[in-house]
């Protein structure tokens, strides 16, 4: 199964698109998690990366289209994947039908999840990562084990998890990331989904919307 998960900054992507890669047994592909990773290990990738995403903004198409293309065509990604924060552009879009057309391949969905932003915020405030796994919590509403995450990892926060940047964030997805909902809905592809309440109840929601029986 190929599914798109969009919503703005903390709505609950990445948590869900675990999730889901789990049921399905297809990799989480995550272009955000590409760029930390690229940002931590110095790359040049990195150093570019990250100066977009201190401030809340996207880092630019043709680089993010690079990183993609050859994600994508990775010998785990060619029968199915989840999508996590990518394409968030219109042009992102385009190019992603493209790169599935060439393979006689399609996507089955874009799941869409909704949060109102006071409740983004206070959970892109919240979260921790585990520097180790990273596997993700909130210190409020998804708390980690009292001994920690695995063992010997560090809980971090985001370097752009401040209250400043979080709203950035939002801004730019409002002006460039929303329109694919037009986009995508045209296409009978969009599946909107409220992300208001337990990781559970939200991923009940999404199986739902996903018709439940597509190997789900
Ligand atoms: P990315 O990492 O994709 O960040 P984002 O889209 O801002 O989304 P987040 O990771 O902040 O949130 P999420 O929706 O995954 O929520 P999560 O599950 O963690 O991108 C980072 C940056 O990289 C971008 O700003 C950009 O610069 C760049 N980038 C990435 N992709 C790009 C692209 N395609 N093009 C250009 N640039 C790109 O949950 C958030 C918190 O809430 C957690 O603490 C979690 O435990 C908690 N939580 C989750 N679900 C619930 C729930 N149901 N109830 C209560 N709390 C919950």
């Amino acid at each position: 199964m190929r599914v798109v998960m969009m919503g703005p900054p903390g709505a609950g992507k990445g948590t869900q698109s675990a999730r889901l890669a789990h049921r399905l047994g297809v990799p989480h592909v995550s272009t955000g998690d590409m760029f930390r990773a690229a940002v931590a290990a110095g790359t040049p990738l990195g150093i570019t990366a990250k100066g977009y995403m201190d401030t809340g903004r996207l880092v630019p198409d043709e680089v993010t289209l690079g990183i993609a293309r050859e994600r994508l065509g990775a010998p785990d990604a060619r029968e199915g994947f989840i999508l996590d924060g990518f394409p968030r552009t219109v042009p992102q879009a385009v190019e992603l039908d493209d790169i599935l057309a060439a393979r006689e391949q399609a996507l089955n969905a874009v799941v869409l999840v909704e949060v109102a932003d006071d409740e983004l915020v206070r959970r892109a405030l919240g979260r921790v990562v585990c520097g180790e796994c990273g596997k993700v919590y909130h210190t409020e509403f998804n708390p980690p084990p009292s001994g920690g995450c695995c063992s010997g990892g560090v809980l971090v926060h985001r370097a752009d998890d401040s209250a400043e940047t979080v709203r950035a964030r939002l801004a730019t997805y409002r002006a460039q990331t929303e329109p694919l909902r037009e986009y995508y809905s045209q296409r009978d592809l969009l599946r909107v989904v409220d992300g208001v309440g337990s990781p559970d109840e939200v991923f009940q929601r999404i199986e739902d919307a996903l018709g439940g029986g597509n190997g789900l």
